[in-house]
């Protein structure tokens, strides 16, 4: 029986996880992040959809399609965008459901500029500094409301 549908968005960059200063984000790829959600939320009984984009239309295009689609989360890493997009806030601020923002490494441990999250504004809940496991908790508070 299906449980419910979330959507999981990754930002600008994030095709390269594994590589891409591994000594901050890990050495986990975009694949091997979308592969352990799947498995989780399928196990779960719920269909899940995982975008990476490099560019923000792609992600507010996504994030429109989900407002009619029965989606009732979506689990984002806007990566770059988080700290720039007032689009993608505006976006989320235009669907119903749950959000939950996730960043692999501590933001506020870093420069300045990431101090400062636009999709924070919206989200339910952040989730920082986690690494792989951020998504993990984000798909499991997810699953965890829909039974409230
Ligand atoms: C990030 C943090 C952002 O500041 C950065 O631009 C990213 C990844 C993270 O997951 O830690 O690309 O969102």
């Amino acid at each position: 029986m299906q449980q419910g549908k979330v959507l999981v968005l990754h930002g600008p960059n994030l095709n390269l996880l594994g590589t891409r200063q591994p000594e901050i984000y890990g050495y986990d790829t975009l694949d091997d992040v979308n592969n352990l959600l799947r498995e989780k939320a399928v196990m779960a009984g719920w269909e899940i959809t995982c975008l990476q984009s490099n560019h923000e239309g792609a992600l507010i295009d996504a994030i429109h399609a989900a407002r009619v689609d029965g989606t009732q989360a979506i689990i984002i890493n806007p990566a770059a965008y988080t700290h720039t997009s007032v689009a993608i806030l505006d976006a989320l601020n235009a669907f119903d459901g749950q959000v939950i923002e996730v960043h692999l490494s501590n933001v506020h441990k870093r420069e300045s500029f990431r101090h400062h999250s636009y999709v924070s504004l919206r989200a339910d809940g952040v989730i920082a500094g986690l690494g792989v496991q951020g998504y993990k908790a984000a798909l499991e508070a997810v699953m965890a409301a829909s039974h409230q």
